[in-house]
């Protein structure tokens, strides 16, 4: 058995369930026990499972045959301690202060966090109130900064073309325009990649405010050449130019009265501009659930490898991530309360417009 500075840890997932997770709690647990010994703690529900006080060993049989499950065997919450820094009548304590009790409880050496912006904001805030954190990027959003890329991303854009390539048939034959809604929250990177896998003709991110005229001239010029259908994959924070100068709470105020997400007001606006039919697919849960694409079982389990190679070391206070190739770690520090947007210059953006994709701008 090797040496290591860790002795017992806590693991926990917290946020969105993403296809990977499973896989990656493996990877740590695994390590952490065979290679270096540790104790392996199971916290129930993320955050809520510390403030709650539920949790398990984790035994070897426990993490058997999970590597190709989708969802998470610890369960999750979108649980934000610091958000709410009221006492807790029954306890009587924050729901910080539970978590630093748990944690001391528990005879945890250190933490690892699997989860987003979120989670990985949470567990560097933790780290300030002294406790020993380590994150691992996880969403189907890709969004978190210092990391090239998360997993649950590539099994989203994976169901998210698939569904793209199931709508171009009925496109075909029923000569209308179908627009597929995808996930991604603020970011545009599950639309941009589906999209251009799956050939949409229109891709509207959050990034690229779109203007619907432009738009409708795209999809009624298709139309003139013999197209007779079209592709319109819009992102769940796609903003149209207007709704782009508005702040944040006014947003929220006129979205909150829109009927319907954002794919039926496309759908509604384009119908109204080119006098085609449309049909409007959400694809919503789907592009979270079900079993973890190679790639992502892969660069999870490196990533949670990592990390108890890390707990050994006792190496805190850093998100476990992906640069080049590499398998690195960034100070939680440089990551907190950051989201990671799809640069305007990106590559992906210049060749969708070099094919003909209409990011709804020109
Ligand atoms: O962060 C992952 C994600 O699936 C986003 O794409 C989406 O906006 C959000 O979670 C949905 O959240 P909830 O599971 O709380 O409905």
């Amino acid at each position: 058995m090797k040496n290591s500075v860790t002795k017992t840890v806590g693991i926990l997932t917290s946020g969105g369930d993403a296809p990977g997770l499973n896989a990656a709690i493996r990877g740590i647990a695994r390590t952490a026990m065979d290679e270096y010994g540790m104790k392996v703690i199971g916290i129930h529900n993320g955050y809520r499972g510390l403030i709650d006080g539920e949790y398990e060993e984790l035994k070897p049989f426990d993490i058997t045959g999970i590597l190709t499950r989708g969802g998470t065997i610890l369960g999750t919450s979108r649980e934000k301690p610091f958000k709410d820094p009221e006492k807790d009548p029954k306890t009587g304590r924050t729901p910080v202060e539970s978590i630093k009790r748990t944690y001391k409880k528990l005879g945890l050496d250190a933490l690892v966090v699997l989860g987003g912006n979120g989670t990985n904001t949470t567990g560097y805030l933790l780290s300030q109130e002294g406790l020993n954190i380590i994150g691992l990027p996880k969403t189907i959003d890709n969004d978190l900064v210092g990391t090239d890329v998360t997993f649950g991303f590539h099994t989203a854009v994976a169901v998210a073309t698939e569904a793209i390539d199931r709508l171009h048939t009925t496109a075909h034959s029923h000569n209308r325009i179908m627009v597929i809604e995808v996930m991604g929250h603020k970011a545009g990177w599950l639309g941009l990649y589906a999209g251009i896998a799956g050939g949409g003709d229109v891709i509207l991110i959050p990034e690229i405010p779109y203007d619907v005229d432009i738009i409708g001239q795209h999809l009624t010029e298709r139309q003139k050449q013999g197209k007779s259908f079209s592709i319109v994959v819009v992102a769940e924070g796609a903003k149209s130019i207007e709704e782009a100068q508005l702040d944040k709470k006014e947003l929220k105020r006129r979205r909150a009265e829109m009927t319907g997400s954002i794919g039926y007001r496309v759908a509604r606006e384009l119908e109204r501009a080119t006098g085609l039919v449309s049909r409007v697919t959400v694809l919503g849960y789907l592009q979270r659930g079900g079993t973890p694409e190679p790639y992502d079982r892969v660069l999870a389990t490196r990533f949670g490898v990592e990390a108890a190679h890390m707990l050994a070391r006792g190496e805190f206070g850093k998100m476990v991530a992906i640069k080049n190739e590499c398998i690195t770690a960034v100070p939680l520090e440089e990551i907190s309360g950051k989201i990671k947007k799809v640069p305007l210059s990106h590559e992906l953006i210049l060749a969708g417009r070099a094919v003909g994709t209409c990011f709804g701008d020109r």
